[in-house]
């Protein structure tokens, strides 16, 4: 346990560049690992969940390097031909390395041993399990609460696999990912339905590497997402934009922190992952965008932050899957805005990392918000920009990267600061958090 009390801050002044996109920077080792040759990944964000995708393809075959800071050699192996892999794959806290992976590896003819952290094996892989299964692989898992299937667990892969049109009943592109991926290798179309629509990385990326792939909108308004299998990738170099889910927590701290006027660089924007800046932008927060341009097939920006008044809001369930990450550093925001703030339809918090209602209610209402948890919620009171009282003892964060990052960001706006059981979580998607947060302190 690595603990620490985050203590009030005087005003954010300065400017950072946030690591790259965690979603994006999986998906380039994956396909680059798939895609016959070398491919080169600047910007790749370097923290454990996405080491573990980078081991877990050295161990089928892919060669890949580090060359520099974020700056990542990888020699593919080719669609089909990953290797066997000799020990469990071991995937840390990351569920997106494992169901993307669950995805690829269902397609080909070896057998994977998956096993994660005490957070990862609590969380729920029958989402996945249930399309790979249509798709004709085999899978044993260990059993978790309510029915559930957990890690650890083991994929047989068919080959060939029967291509599906699957219709996801959770909005999640986790999901969608490890189907298309398993697609890969699989003859035949294989096709998505999205209701609602999830982070599209996949899509772009999957046509940047050159698979024949199309995303159209049906009559009803879903997403129609089609792949042609037996693709070949071809290599690629990717610049990796930065991550939107790390410069949240940045976001909320310049607008909470009096006097703050922050510039965060190179901040990806793809509008399925920018819900939490037009939501800030209702409550009244000071955010523009600057010097906007392309980055590796995805819209970015200079984001500038100033000290706001945010008002209470409520939430609009339909833009969760767009700033899903985001909600517990929102609900901060919330704590300290004038008014009360009202989310609903967010059940899928309660499977990721952590229980993220749970957490948020409990570490926010030690802080000294008043909190009602509902089912499917949180109801927030703010306390029209006033800080917090902060906690007397350490709150728990669970595994939970974005639990300690959050309650970081609440520290700063308290009056006696928080204390976090465990700062370690936070090296898995955002190694240099801290040192970032305490240069923009001084
Ligand atoms: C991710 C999708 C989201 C998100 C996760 C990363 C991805 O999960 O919470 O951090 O890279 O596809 P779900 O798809 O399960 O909602």
């Amino acid at each position: 346990m690595r603990p620490r009390r985050f203590l009030p801050a005087g005003p954010l002044r300065g400017r950072i560049r946030v690591p790259g996109d965690k979603s994006i920077s999986h998906r380039a080792i994956m396909l680059s690992a798939l895609a016959v040759g070398e491919s080169r990944i600047t910007g790749l964000l370097e923290g454990e969940d996405v080491l573990a995708t980078a081991a877990a393809m050295r161990a089928m075959g892919a060669e890949v390097e580090r060359l520099d800071e974020g700056e990542w050699r990888v020699h593919g192996v080719g669609v089909g031909s990953l290797l066997q892999p000799q020990t469990a794959l071991d995937m840390g806290n990351s569920g997106t390395s494992t169901r993307l992976l669950m995805g690829l590896v269902a397609s080909h003819p070896i057998t994977t041993t998956f096993i994660g952290d005490a957070s990862l094996s609590k969380r729920p892989m029958g989402r996945v399990i249930e399309p790979l299964s249509l798709m004709g692989a085999a899978f044993e898992a260990s059993p978790g609460t309510n029915g559930s299937q957990t890690l650890p667990l083991m994929v047989r892969g068919a080959l060939p696999g029967v291509p599906i049109r699957y219709r996801l009943p959770v909005a999640s592109a986790q999901v969608k990912s490890a189907v298309l991926l398993a697609g890969l290798n699989t003859p035949g179309i294989t096709t998505v339905v999205e209701p609602v629509p999830t982070r599209d990385h996949s899509e772009r990326m999957l046509r940047g590497f050159g698979a024949r792939l199309t995303a159209e909108t049906d009559t009803d308004g879903a997403r129609v997402i089609a792949l042609e299998g037996e693709a070949e990738l071809r290599p690629q170099d990717v610049e990796v934009p930065g991550d939107p889910s790390s410069a949240a927590f940045f976001l909320v701290a310049g607008l909470l922190v009096p006097g703050s006027d922050i510039v965060i660089e190179n901040v990806g924007l793809n509008p399925t992952r920018a819900g939490l800046i037009g939501l800030l932008r209702q409550m009244g927060g000071s955010i523009e965008e600057t010097n906007a341009r392309v980055v590796g097939g995805e819209p970015v920006a200079d984001l500038v932050v100033r000290h706001s008044a945010l008002g209470g809001i409520e939430v609009d369930p339909a833009i969760a899957p767009s700033m899903i990450d985001e909600f517990p550093v929102l609900f901060v925001a919330a704590a300290l805005a004038q008014g009360r703030t009202v989310t609903s339809g967010l059940d899928e918090l309660r499977v990721k990392e952590s229980d993220r209602l749970a957490a948020m209610a409990a570490a926010l209402g030690a802080a000294g918000a008043r909190i009602e948890e509902r089912e499917d919620g949180l109801v927030i009171e703010g306390t029209g920009g006033d800080p917090l009282r902060g906690t007397d003892g350490p709150i728990t964060t669970h595994l939970d990267h974005r639990i300690a990052m959050t309650m970081a960001v609440c520290g700063l706006a308290s009056r006696h600061g928080v204390e976090l059981d465990d700062t370690r979580p936070i090296a898995t998607s955002f190694p240099p958090f801290e040192a970032m947060l305490d240069g923009l302190a001084q």
